[in-house]
């Protein structure tokens, strides 16, 4: 359906409502977009991708306490829903699925999703709660809304990975599309956490960019040694007082073990902590 037919994105907080709702669109297809809120464009370019592809599309909203640990920022997580449902009306969204907590994991819920292997890279070793809760809470989203397509952005490509390991692997019969990362003008990568910066850090935060468009420069002049590469990186981030870099990865974009030469198609990710947040930025280098 297309933005203009519509005016009314409803909102529906259990599972037997967004049942229903979905019963109804059978014989169609249905997108599904799920998010953590506080919306910015990357959002709205996975939700796009859904309205241009499906039939319909359900966005669903919860931020999921199990893929944070304790010393996380979930508590400073941001939110802001009135201003959320109003960007998913102006393109014309049909369903926001906004469970709260006891939906999603009522008493007694004691099952866990763990994909094995990539999970033990970049983000994985540091955070060591996020891929199980994230496989989880997607699988119980696909299981309560039924989509055919599923929308996830690379800006993740961890995440995108575990999540089409478990599709695969389960045999989930939702086909997940992969979304470009999109960048604020100035390089900043996307992220609702990038709303958590003060002026002077998000200034830092430019410097994940800069390393990265400067690493795709030195592989383009012939260097392709992850040492030197991973060196250089650190030093253009370090020279921002007050970063904290978690991991530099130069690695294979399918199994994420780490390769010492860029050689074929390398994925270098990175993860900084800067202020309150940790954020995290990709590029994809060479054929
Ligand atoms: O990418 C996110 O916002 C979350 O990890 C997701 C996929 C919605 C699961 O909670």
């Amino acid at each position: 359906m297309t933005a203009e037919l519509k005016q009314q994105t409803v909102v529906v907080s259990t599972i037997d409502e967004i049942r229903k709702l979905t019963d109804a669109f059978r014989g169609e297809t249905l997108g599904l977009v799920p998010t953590m809120g506080y919306l910015h464009d990357g959002h709205m370019n996975l939700i796009k991708q859904s309205l241009n592809k499906c039939d319909h599309t359900v966005v669903s909203i919860f931020i999921n306490p199990r893929q944070f640990s304790p010393s996380e920022d979930l508590d400073i997580y941001p939110n802001n829903l009135s201003r959320d449902i109003e960007k998913l009306e102006s393109i014309g969204v049909d369903v926001l699925f906004y469970p709260n907590r006891d939906t999603i994991y009522p008493e007694g819920f004691k099952t866990n999703i763990q994909v094995d292997g990539i999970t033990q890279h970049l983000c994985g070793k540091s955070r060591p709660e996020l891929f199980k809760g994230v496989a989880t809470v997607v699988l119980k989203l696909f299981n309560i809304v039924r989509p055919q397509h599923a929308f996830f952005g690379e800006k993740d490509w961890q995440q995108l990975a575990v999540i089409e390991t478990m599709t695969r692997d389960l045999n989930i019969d939702v086909h997940i599309h992969r979304v470009p990362l999109i960048r604020e003008p100035d390089g900043l990568a996307m992220s609702s956490r990038n709303s958590n910066l003060s002026p002077e850090e998000r200034k830092k935060a430019l410097s994940l960019s800069r390393s990265l468009n400067d690493s795709k420069e030195k592989v383009n002049r012939g260097i392709t040694s992850s040492k030197q590469l991973r060196q250089n990186i650190k030093n253009i981030i370090a020279a921002e007082p007050g970063t904290q870099i978690d991991y530099i990865s130069i690695c294979d974009p399918i199994s994420l073990e780490e390769k010492e030469e860029v050689k074929g198609r390398t994925l270098i990710a990175l993860a900084v902590k800067i202020g309150p947040a940790r954020l995290i930025d990709n590029c994809i280098i060479g054929d």
